[in-house]
Order: C-alpha cells, then sequence, then structure tokens
C-alpha cells in the first residue's frame, strides 16, 4: 500500500490527480482510513503493532502530498517567470516630442512682453463684416486703401446685394470690437491670423499680425514711442534700440507713423540694433476720431494709440530666416534647421 501511494504521489502531474490520489488513501473512504477503522476487531497484540504502523503511514502519505503540492506550485511559478520575462534593462523606442510652431512662440512671447506693460489681449473673428474691417476704421467704399489690402472676399448671392464679408486683412478692426464691448479706457493687444491675396518671398496669404490699443485721457506719441522701444528691447533682447518714426499714411490714425529699428548687415547677416541702417517693423499712430466715433467712444474725452506689426515678419527678424513662406510648409527638416523641432 505504501509503495503504491507514495509511488503514485511521485508521479502526480497536477493539483486533480493529488486530490484524487488522497481522497483514496487517506480520504474518510481511503484505503488507510478503512484498515485504521477495523483496528477495532483486532485483538490488543494485532493492534499495538497495526496501530503505530497505519498511523505512521498515514502521516508519511500526507507529508508526501503536501511536499508534492508545494513542488508543483514552484514548478508553476517557474513556469510562469520563464513566459512572462521581461528584459527592463532593452533600451526604448525613442519617440520625436512635438514642438511649438514658431510662429506660436513668437506670439506668445510677445504677448507675455506686452502683459508686462499692462496689456491683455483680445480676439476677433476671422471672418469679418465690410463694416469692421473697413466702414468702421475711417476706410471709405471708395477708398484706395481697400485696393491696396488685395481682400479676399467672401462672395453672397447675387440676390443679396449686402457688401461681402471679408477674410480681414488685418487685426484692426478688434479694435473697434473691443471698445465696443468693454468700453474705454483700455489697454490691449489681439494677435491672429490676417489674409491678404499676395504671394512671394515675403508675403504669403495668411500671415499674423498683433494689434496694440491703449485709450485713456491722455495718451500721446510718446507713450507709444516707450512702449515700443521696451517692447523691442525686450523681444530682441538688448538693452535699448533706437526706433526711427517716419510720418505715414493710414485712415485710421492721426497723426501716422511707421516705425523702423536700427540694423545693420555684416557679412549677408542682419544684425538688429546695431549699425546705421534701418528695417521697417510696424505702423502705428493715434487713433483717428472717427474710429472712437464708429466704436461708441467719445473723442472729445478720450485718445489714445494703436500700432499693428506682422508677427512672421518680427520672427523672421530674430532667428534670420530669409524666406516667409518657409514658415508654412510643414517640413521637418526646415523646422529643425531653425532648432524649432527636435
Ligand atoms: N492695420 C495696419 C496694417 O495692417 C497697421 C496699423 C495698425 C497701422 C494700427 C496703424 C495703427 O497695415
Amino acid at each position: 500500500v505504501k509503495a503504491k501511494y507514495l509511488g503514485g504521489i511521485a508521479e502526480a502531474a497536477d493539483d486533480s490527480a493529488l486530490e484524487e490520489l488522497r481522497l483514496a488513501a487517506v480520504g474518510k473512504k481511503g484505503e488507510v482510513s478503512l484498515k485504521m477503522r477495523e483496528l477495532g476487531k483486532m485483538t490488543p497484540d494485532e493492534r499495538q503493532v497495526a496501530g503505530p504502523a497505519l498511523n505512521a503511514l498515514k502521516n508519511e502519505i500526507n507529508s508526501a502530498l503536501a511536499a508534492k503540492k508545494e513542488a508543483l506550485e514552484d514548478a508553476a511559478l517557474n513556469e510562469r517567470l520563464q513566459s512572462e520575462w521581461i528584459d527592463v534593462s532593452l533600451a526604448g523606442r525613442p519617440r520625436r516630442e512635438g514642438t511649438i510652431h514658431p510662429v506660436s512662440q513668437v506670439t506668445e512671447e510677445v504677448t507675455a512682453i506686452f502683459a508686462d506693460l499692462g496689456f491683455s489681449v483680445a480676439e476677433g473673428p476671422q471672418i469679418e463684416s465690410d463694416w469692421y474691417n473697413f466702414d468702421a476704421l475711417n476706410i471709405a467704399p471708395e477708398h484706395p486703401a481697400r485696393q491696396e489690402h488685395d481682400t479676399f472676399y467672401m462672395h453672397r448671392d447675387e440676390s443679396d446685394d449686402r457688401p461681402p464679408h471679408v477674410l480681414r486683412t488685418h487685426t484692426s478692426p478688434v479694435q473697434i470690437r473691443h471698445m465696443e464691448k468693454h468700453g474705454v479706457p483700455c489697454r490691449i493687444i489681439a494677435p491672429g491670423r490676417v489674409y491678404r491675396a499676395d504671394y512671394d518671398q515675403t508675403h504669403t496669404p495668411m500671415f499674423h499680425q498683433i494689434e496694440g490699443l491703449a485709450i485713456d485721457k491722455d495718451i500721446s506719441m510718446a507713450n507709444l514711442k516707450w512702449v515700443l522701444e521696451e517692447f523691442f528691447a525686450a523681444f530682441f533682447d538688448l538693452d535699448g534700440i533706437k526706433t526711427r518714426f517716419r510720418a505715414s499714411h493710414f485712415p485710421f490714425t492721426e497723426p501716422s507713423a511707421e516705425v523702423d529699428i536700427q540694423c545693420s548687415w555684416v557679412d549677408g547677416q542682419l544684425r538688429i540694433g546695431e549699425g546705421d541702417g534701418w528695417m521697417e517693423v510696424l505702423g502705428s499712430g493715434m487713433v483717428h476720431p472717427h474710429v472712437l466715433r464708429s466704436a461708441g467712444v467719445d473723442p472729445d474725452e478720450w485718445q489714445g494709440f494703436a500700432f499693428g506689426m506682422g508677427i512672421d515678419r518680427l520672427a523672421m527678424l530674430k532667428y534670420g530666416i530669409p524666406d516667409l513662406r518657409a514658415f508654412f510648409d510643414s517640413d521637418l527638416r526646415w523646422l529643425r534647421h531653425y532648432g524649432f523641432a527636435c
């Protein structure tokens, strides 16, 4: 009996085989249990021999069962460790990180600098009405500026004789929208996309401008000059930078000035803030009384300055990029070359 069970246990392949053997040997109706029940019918002498022998046999079988059970568990664990093994020392597969587009980076930088100067951010729609893009800004229907802007018109049905909407040609309509909604005094910048039908090395049909507007009771051109000089010094990371105000004309400002910053060309490289050359960077002026009136603001009580500059233009100057069109080609090799992507 002993050999039969111990041999069986040694060969059992799994838990259920073991359990079968356990029931057959030491279960309630198992072979060993039945023999133990027969002890009662034996003579005391027989019992004295058979009793301890059966007890020893039962213990031996029980410990063999327990040992085999443990051995089976160990084997199962080893098998899992083998099949689920992970090599943590294996190098990961590199993933390229996305980056912020240079135009967005420059927009964020410019916004942060003007935030330090007390300007908050305003926005307006890219599809704009004729009124906000032109009339409210003192650009009458027959005004030559309408042609100069190479406007994209959103055509209406032939039966509809209202003026068509336009893709805004500048961020100046945000001046009107902001004053109309929030009143004055105000100090805002308005960054965003603008559109003109124009395409060459320095013009794309979609580009980015940032508008500035400051209205209060006693704001002058001197404030404009200071704000712009602070801005250029911070943006180009220079201690100071000379600006030149050239008399100009915009229908929505009076007087108007185009602003140049000091620069020079050294070995075909543009150096901002050095030498005796000039680079035009923006249009500006004192907001025209008609414009204030269009926005419901009394020009006898309020006055201020406005300016508008090209964000892409600023990025070209800052990073020495010669062709504006490359900004919008989505060519990763180009972005990497200028350090804008990894
Ligand atoms: N809107 C003008 C342009 O697009 C720039 C400008 C803005 C000029 C505000 C003066 C004042 O050219």
